[in-house]
């Protein structure tokens, strides 16, 4: 039995706050397991936004531990990923191709044909029509059935820093100093980490059937403060979700100690 409070929020959107950090990685995952095996039942496609970071591990390490232990196919399944470093090539460790692989896909039967994530080798000048393109392949699967999110402390969700419009969709962007601040560790240095991006816009991501974000840890705590309850403004752009009916926030204790 899994022990959380559900707070009342604006908009009836729910917020879920879990004792502990695998709890609310469970709830999300045990979500998108149903939302695949719905599909299947249906004969159709799952398709999913995904996203990288310390915050959807837990996640994905569920949604792995369902595949060996509990017969989960992702046969039907198709991935978009929120967002890749630029320039940032697929081998290199620091790469989300890499991250994903490592924490999902190596482990998981989805046809590799099936995955997509923003390609961080293009030409700058290629890059506008790549976007527009990744946009389009979005529609033609018939949007994203779920999204799955963290949150930086700078408020971006995807790489949508500070200064991102509601109507921002696929494009190349500009790290924010506490997002690259926060990459150090993985660079060995800030100065090494990428100063661009290429991510999924706002309007993008909500846009999506259903979203969840989820915030894990003592480091949240502030922006998840300013995400849920402050202005819904640009310059923390996961605020915008505020207006959403759609959404979950899977929050532990900790990240949701200011709230
Ligand atoms: P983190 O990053 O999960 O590594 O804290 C979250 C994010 O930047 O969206």
């Amino acid at each position: 039995m899994i022990k959380n409070k559900v707070l009342e929020h604006s908009l009836q959107q729910t917020i879920k706050v879990y004792k502990h950090a695998d709890e609310a990685s469970l709830y999300v995952a045990d979500k998108i397991a149903q939302l695949i095996r719905k599909k299947q039942d249906l004969g159709e496609l799952a398709v999913l936004g995904l996203a990288t970071g310390s915050t959807p591990k837990g996640v994905y390490r569920e949604l792995v531990r369902l595949h060996q232990n509990d017969g989960l196919s992702f046969q039907n399944v198709v991935t978009f990923n929120l967002d890749e470093y630029y320039p940032m090539h697929p081998v290199e460790d620091q790469s989300y191709v890499a991250f994903m692989k490592h924490n999902l896909f190596n482990h998981i039967d989805i046809p590799v044909h099936q995955i997509h994530i923003p390609d961080g080798t293009l030409s700058l000048e290629g890059i506008q029509a790549y976007c527009d393109l990744y946009e389009q392949k979005i529609v033609d699967f018939g949007g994203l059935d779920v999204q799955l999110l963290g949150i930086g402390r700078s408020g971006h969700i995807g790489f949508n820093e500070p200064g991102s419009l509601q109507n921002s969709i696929t494009r190349l962007v500009s790290l924010d100093d506490i997002t690259r601040a926060d990459a150090s560790d993985d660079f060995g240095g800030k100065d090494n980490v990428p100063t661009q991006a290429i991510t999924m816009g706002i309007q993008t991501i909500i846009q999506a059937k259903q979203i969840f974000l989820l915030a894990l840890s003592q480091r949240k705590a502030e922006i998840i403060k300013k995400a849920l309850k402050g202005e819904i403004s640009a310059s923390v752009p996961a605020s915008f979700l505020q207006q959403l009916e759609h959404v979950e926030y899977i929050l532990d204790q900790e990240a949701a100690a200011f709230l």
